[in-house]
Parts: structure tokens; sequence; C-alpha cells
């Protein structure tokens, strides 16, 4: 009975270390190697050695206000005191409510309507089902065909794995959903680009065929994220999503943008629809949302959806949309949300960012020349450099890189052939500065 014993609380042993099966992670390596992180505090996370180590990818992309923040410590204990659990099913706890409003005030125009869930995948589950229920009830039951992105990736349910886009997420699961993907937006001549590579149009162009080719009336939503974070930083190019839009509009398909990473300030506003001006019928939301403190996720659906599923011909007493979570709405994942949504505002997060990214953009760039980089990429505070293969292996430098950094004192991200940075919205240059230093070196010294 080792786990109830409080002398062996927080102790680690070979049968703990087995007991975690850790997600993405190389479970093997890690148990011989492990690496472990025990405080956070501003943008620096401590080991259990007591070692700084400075956050530079903000956690999972969440804690861009960084850590330990007392508001949002004092209103999660406040709430949890005075109310912990409600359900949201045919009852409501105000809180709930007030965050809904609080995020449709932030949202684009016509965006007014929130779904509350746990998590990205969860958000991104909602929004396709959401997407397909809408066109059952608007009288198209056909249109159920979701379109994905080469390289995307909407979480691991098997709704986001279906219209996901990265190989290794997705070969161990067999047949998923009926999904089609656009091509991604990695082009060899735009390598190196400083932000927004040009011609996008052309590239979103290629929905015409997909839509020649499944047919508008079998298709319900082309689901992307604004940029891809985990595929590695992959940046729409200029004119990319807007013409996503028109194509949408025209044939009566749906947009929904995965906003779990570009949320909440990455790009520079709120949200990403703002900084590329255009906005989607749906925005899926979650880590940000609470600055990772709490798990939490949202889908924002336009009105006319939501409109959709109240016109239905049901008995007053019928459930619209018969989907949720248990823990939907959860008050006290409400209460972190709404202490987050007032740093945001009370730091100046977005503006921030806007001031920092072109410093960051500057310090990213001035890595090209290192050894096996053949791309950077940035686009607000976030960045990736993508590696040579060591032989036929395309994933060893990365995360060769990503331990020795751990050990240097910054924590990065490695994925697939990428290094990927969303350092804490409230970092300072020259905390940049080192993060960059450290970079170089450890790259350096990476055969
Ligand atoms: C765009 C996007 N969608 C969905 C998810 C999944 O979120 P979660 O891990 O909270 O389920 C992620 C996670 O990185 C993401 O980047």
């Amino acid at each position: 009975m080792a786990g109830t014993d409080p002398q062996k609380k927080g102790r680690i042993n070979s049968e703990s270390l087995d007991a975690f099966w850790m997600p993405f992670t190389s479970n093997r390596h890690f148990k011989r190697n492990p690496l472990f992180i025990s405080g956070g505090q501003g943008a620096y996370y401590s080991t259990p050695e007591g070692k700084q180590v400075f956050d530079g990818l903000s956690g999972l992309w969440c804690c861009g206000l960084g850590h330990g923040r007392t508001e949002i410590v004092n209103a999660v204990s406040r709430q949890m005191a005075q109310l912990d659990y409600s359900p949201a099913f045919n009852v409501g706890s105000p809180i709930a409510f007030e965050l809904a409003d609080r995020l449709k005030q932030i949202a684009p125009e016509n965006l007014n309507h929130v779904f509350f869930t746990n998590s990205g995948s969860e958000s991104a589950d909602t929004s396709l089902k959401m997407a397909r229920a809408y066109w059952r009830m608007k009288g198209q039951p056909g249109k159920t065909k979701l379109i994905g992105r080469s390289k995307g990736y909407h979480g691991v349910n098997l709704g986001g794995t279906s219209v996901g886009g990265i190989g290794g997420n997705r070969k161990l699961f067999g047949s998923c959903l009926d999904t089609d993907h656009l091509s991604h937006t990695l082009l060899r001549e735009n390598a190196f680009s400083r932000g927004l590579p040009e011609n996008g149009v052309e590239l979103a162009d290629e929905l015409e065929e997909l839509v020649a080719l499944h047919d508008a009336s079998n298709i319900a939503a082309v689901i992307v994220e604004p940029f891809s974070g985990s595929g590695g930083v992959i940046v729409p190019p200029q004119g990319y999503l807007k013409r996503l839009r028109e194509l949408c509009t025209r044939h009566g398909v749906l947009l929904v943008f995965d906003e779990v990473i570009t949320g909440f300030g990455r790009t520079g506003q709120a949200f990403a629809a703002q900084t590329f001006d255009t906005t989607p019928d749906i925005i899926n939301l979650a880590k940000g949302l609470t600055n990772g403190t709490f798990p939490m996720g949202a889908v924002i659906a336009k009105s006319e959806i939501y409109a959709a599923f109240m016109e239905q011909e049901l008995p007053e007493e019928a459930v619209e949309f018969p989907h949720g979570y248990t823990y939907s709405g959860h008050p006290v994942a409400c209460s972190a949300a709404l202490a987050t949504l007032d740093l945001y505002e009370t730091d100046q997060t977005y503006a921030r960012v806007r001031q920092l990214a072109p410093y960051f953009e500057d310090a990213i760039h001035q890595l090209k020349g290192l050894p096996h980089i053949t791309d950077i990429r940035n686009v607000g505070l976030a960045g990736a450099l993508q590696f040579a293969p060591r032989g036929a292996n395309p994933t060893i430098r990365p995360y060769e890189i990503f331990r020795k950094c751990f050990e240097a004192g910054v924590y990065v991200r490695c994925g697939g052939n990428t290094i990927q940075l969303a350092p804490p919205f409230i970092s300072e240059k020259e905390e940049l500065d080192n993060l960059f230093n450290i970079l170089s070196d450890v790259i350096q010294a990476t055969a």
C-alpha cells in the first residue's frame, strides 16, 4: 500500500515511474532518464533539485501570463470554498453564464454562443458534431464530411484525430471519420520567411478541388488552426485564411478556426481571427482560457448556428443539442478563466505581445546558418526551428536539443522535426536573449 503511506507522499521510485503511462512521451527513455518539474513562478519552472528553468513554451502553449499568478490562485480558492462543483445539465451556476457573456464580448462579431468543454480535444469534437448537426437541422443531412489540413492538429479524440494531419498521430488507430485534407502550407521556397510568406490565395484555392471532388452537398465543415502550433508553427501565407473564408461562404460550408493555441494573445490579439481579419463560423478554445491553470475549453458558435438548434420543432423541454460533459462550465474552471481574462486586460497582454513580437522575430532568425537548421518560422510570440534528419531519423535532433536545453535551464518543445517556442507574454527581452543564446549553444553542440 505504498500509495497510502504519507511518508512516501511525493516520492518517486521505479514503480511509481512505471505507474504513470505518460502522454505523448517516449516512456521508455523518460523512465530511464526522468526530468521533473516541481514548481513554477513567473516565467520559470523549478526542478526538485532547485534549478530554475525558463518556460520557453508557456507550458504547452497555455501559460502566457506566467505561473503562480496570485489573482488566479485567489479566485480559484474562493470559488472552491463557495461552490466546488455544480452540474450544468438543467441547472446552472451563475459564474458559467458570466464567463460565457464575457467571452461573447471579446469574440469577433456574431460569435455569440459559448459551449463549455474541458480541453482542446473536446472543443474539436464538439465543434465537428455541432457542424454536422447544424446541417441536419437545415435539412441537409448529407453534409457530413469534414475537411482538415495536412500537418494540422486538433487534439486526440476521434473527431480531432480524423481531421488531424499529423500521420504519426493517426496511424495506430485504423479508420477514423469521413474526412479529407487540404495540403499544408509549407513550401520549400518560403523557408526562412519572416512572419507570413506571400501568395496564400492559390494555396487556399485547393479547397475548390476538394469541393469539386466531394461536392459541397456532402461537406459539413473545414477546420484549420489559424497557424498550426503542434505541427511546427506553420503560418498561414498572406491571404490564405481570407480565401478559405470566401470559399466556405461561397459553397455553404462551415469554417471552424481551432484557436486552442492562437486564442488569448499568441498572435497579439485576443483571437487570431482578429489578427488575420477573418471571422469563422465557430471558434474553438482551451489552454489560455484559464492560463493553463485549470482544464477548460470552449466552442463559440455564431448566432445562426445556435438559432438552428433552438428553432427545431421540438417540445420545449426537449434537449436541442444532446452533447455535453460532466464538467462543462465547471465553476472552479470558470473562476480561473474570469481571473485570467481580467489579467489579460490589466497586464495589457495583447499589446505587450505585439511589442515583443518583432524582437522575438529578429532573435529567432539570427539562428539561421546554425548546423542542420532547414527552416525558421515565426508569428506573434511563436516560432519554430526545423531540423534536417540525422540519417533516416527526423526527430532525434529536436529531441536531443530539448533535453540538453532543459539541462542548460530552458524548456522548449520538440515536435516532429522541429523545436517549438512560445515564451510567456511576460518575458523580458533579456530572457529571450538568454533563451536564444542557450538554444544556439546547444544546437552547435549537437551532431
Ligand atoms: C490547435 C489545437 N487543438 C486542439 C488541441 C488539443 O488540446 P488538448 O490537449 O487540451 O486536448 C491542441 C493541443 O495542443 C491544439 O494545439
